[in-house]
């Protein structure tokens, strides 16, 4: 709910649980007074006024001493006028100068959800969102700025983006546009990064905030295995259950930056948004600029229920579901099965002992097309290797459907071989600096995106291969970071764009896809985890979360992932043992359980699998199955934390009503004379009494959150437990 008190220019947005508040004071400066658990006033009381030295005082303030944007939280920060702090908006004006300096002319309410053309966003409704407006104004540089909040009441979650029009007859130029400028009264906090590299991304990283500015970004043009683009701020205290947190996202898949200020006098400031690294945007008269979405997540009651808001947000509200609430299908991919040596044949062969074990979707992965026999050709050239694939998809895709199965293929439009029909073609449609020879990575350049042109025709080879055959899913895939950013065709006072319109480029092409084939499954992927984003799930409703298939590594790169994205987002495999990645053996049960808290597939040569492991497989898929809806939409609790080395990891789902659940627990090296452990579960009904999988013995709801459930022995490496609950 929005709330205007239009006399004191107070605007007030109210969530289930949360309010947020600005306020445009006496010199229509937009300051921020209040961000935490619902509560009413106008917290302008909190917002003090002294005469500190050095704290410069804008023109308005006249002799006041005592006023200035130095020393005031603000909505949306401003430039090189008085505040030291991080800015969110840097305009350089026709003299060359860099500065902005805001000022409040109006503000107002629309029912429903803005959307951005072009980029990602949350989906509202009329009834269950509105949107807020406010019109800022730099009068000077005769620019417009348009603040839009979005609010979900049932779900916690502000969303927010950034509007800049230039209304004047000379150009400006933006070097920073934020999405995100959230201002505390307070420094006692802790930020919570989520970090990490290829193979082991997202990575909790906690400390608390110290005098100064730390943060996280990334200058690879994708958001990257490093870093992600969501960060938590939270109380010291703050803990799964118990604390003040607040989560913010940005739905964006290029370079971004996230960084956290803690200032002079003890307040902080967090600024979130494209990262303004090699970032300068060029707007002639009329022309408009429209930053990215961020959205944050106020949770009163710790880390947990803020990851549950995001998830339930995400899940409702972000995703786009192509399959319209239908289970999606439990897959098998090739990639580590047989890498870039296959044929038809061999295809057909995994996918005929896939089947009868319950596996529904076969996914090809790299190796299709043109010339591509390794990773150092081929890509660019998107028509079927008719060596491997006699008879292209219209041969292979009938025979998988013969089996019962449906198909999905791997594609990576964004990249090019040297040796490739394409690039030899056209050699400009690579990023390259003209004066270098360009970085290759993975023996691959990058393909111009910010080019339209470029878009279209690799957009227009890969319909084709689509429409060849029955298509349900598509992995798209990014294999490199971007080098050499400069466009063949832009001028060189546009070379600033790049980085962004690429990232535009790469957002419409997905447009088309889902556009022209919305029936189809979308997978994203970045060399695993490497672009795990709100952006990206905007299109993709799964992500593929890592190369590293390892059940026991996966733990910690499945668990920092849930803080922000939901299970059903986080694309998981069971692969052969030992590991392909790491070398480890771990039970075939357990590398289940831990995949099927993701999407849930097998990428391994079934071919081979031993009569055992079959068995196995059979009654995880049926499992899976039956429990679906549990297990992908049901409420997501962390029970421990992988990072600590406890002698297990555990999590849960459960259903909205508390009259399921799923706990699964992860042993880790077995020991001789184990100690007896009890598992304490969450979320349940304490009331209720709850069987455990199908067992004759009852415990209530209370005795199991409070006392635990008695957990056995488990002797042998890496064992795992899969409790099912179920009340009476
Ligand atoms: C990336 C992906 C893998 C696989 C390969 C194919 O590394 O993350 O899953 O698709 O590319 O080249």
């Amino acid at each position: 709910m929005i709330v205007l008190d239009q006399e004191n220019k107070l605007i007030t947005l109210h969530t289930r649980s949360t309010t947020y508040q600005m306020k445009a004071d006496q010199h229509n400066v937009l300051i921020h007074t209040y961000y935490g658990p619902r509560a009413d006033g106008d917290f302008s009381y909190l917002v003090r006024y002294a005469d500190r030295a050095c704290a410069p005082n804008p023109d308005e303030a006249g002799l006041d001493r005592t006023y200035s944007l130095d020393t005031l939280p603000q909505e949306y920060s401003s430039c090189g006028v008085g505040d030291f702090r991080l800015p969110s908006m840097e305009l350089e004006l026709p003299s060359g100068s860099s500065s902005a300096s805001l000022r409040c002319t109006g503000f107002e309410v629309r029912e429903g959800k803005y959307a951005l053309e072009g980029l990602p966003s949350f989906r509202g409704t009329e009834e269950d969102a509105q949107t807020l407006v406010v019109f800022l104004e730099d009068a000077a540089a005769q620019v417009g700025v348009e603040l839009y909040y979005g609010v979900f009441e049932r779900y916690d979650l502000i969303t927010r983006s950034v509007r800049v029009v230039n209304r004047g007859g000379e150009r400006v130029r933006l070097r920073q546009c934020a999405s995100l400028c959230l201002d505390f009264l307070s420094a006692d906090l802790d930020l919570i990064t989520f970090d990490g590299c290829h193979m082991m991304e997202r990575c909790p990283s906690r400390t608390p905030l110290r005098p100064g500015t730390q943060g996280v970004g990334s200058v690879r043009g994708t958001s990257s295995h490093q870093h992600n683009p969501f960060v938590v701020l939270c109380g010291r205290e703050a803990n799964e259950d118990y604390g003040v947190c607040y989560g913010a996202m940005l739905l964006y898949s290029g370079s971004f930056q996230a960084l956290a200020e803690c200032s002079q006098y003890d307040n902080t400031r967090l600024v979130m948004g494209i990262n303004p690294y090699q970032f300068c945007w060029t707007l002639g008269p009329g022309e408009a600029f429209t930053a990215p979405e961020a959205a944050m997540v106020c949770s009163p009651r710790g880390l947990g229920q803020m990851s549950r808001q995001f998830h339930r947000a995400i899940r409702e509200r972000l995703i786009q579901d192509p399959l319209q609430g239908q289970r999606r299908p439990v897959l098998i991919n090739n990639w580590e099965a047989t890498y870039f040596k296959f044929d038809a044949d061999k295809l057909v062969e995994i996918a005929e002992t896939a089947a009868p074990l319950g596996i529904e979707m076969f996914v090809m992965d790299d190796g299709w097309f043109g010339g591509r026999n390794d990773d150092n050709e081929g890509l660019g050239d998107w028509w079927l290797n008719t060596e491997k694939l006699p008879g292209g998809l219209e041969a292979l895709v009938p025979r998988l459907k013969k089996l019962g199965m449906r198909f999905g293929i791997w594609i990576e439009p964004e990249m090019v071989n040297e040796n490739s029909r394409l690039y030899r073609e056209h050699p400009d449609w690579a990023l390259k600096i003209p004066e270098r020879a360009p970085a290759r990575c993975r023996n691959q350049l990058v393909l111009d995106f910010s080019r339209p042109e470029v878009c279209r025709y690799v957009y227009g080879q890969i319909k084709a291969v689509l429409s060849s055959a029955e298509v349900s899913y598509v992995k798209w895939d990014m294999n490199r970071s971007l080098t050499d950013v400069c466009s063949a065709v832009l001028p060189p006072e546009r070379q600033g764009e790049v980085y962004h319109r690429y990232v535009l480029g790469v957002y419409e092409m997905l447009e088309w896809l889902r556009r022209d084939f919305p029936h189809i499954l979308i997978e994203g992927c970045a060399g695993g985890g490497g672009r795990f984003d709100g952006g990206m799930l905007y299109y993709t409703p799964q992500i593929w979360c890592s190369d590293n298939t390892d059940a026991i590594d996966r733990l910690r790169i499945q668990y920092g992932t849930s803080f922000c994205y939901p299970v059903s987002a986080m694309g998981a495999h069971v692969s052969v043992v030992p590991n392909e990645e790491n070398q480890r053996i771990t039970p075939m049960e357990t590398r289940g359980a831990v995949a099927m808290s993701g999407t849930f597939g097998y990428e391994m040569d079934l071919s081979k699998a031993s009569q055992e492991d079959k068995e196995v497989i059979r009654r995880q898929t049926a499992f899976f199955k039956e429990h679906y809806d549990l297990i992908q939409h049901g409420d997501y609790y962390r029970l421990t934390d992988p990072f600590r080395n406890g002698p297990y990891t555990a999590w849960e789902q459960v259903s909205p009503d508390g009259r399921e659940a799923l706990a699964t627990l992860v042993a880790g090296c077995t020991r001789a004379a184990p100690p007896f452990l009890a598992l304490r579960l969450k979320g349940l009904d304490p009331d209720a009494m709850y069987q455990v999988n199908g067992g004759e013995e009852r415990w209530s709801g209370s005795a199991l959150m409070e006392a635990g459930y008695p957990l056995p022995m488990l002797l042998g490496d890496y064992r795992t437990l899969q409790l099912y609950l179920k009340a009476d």
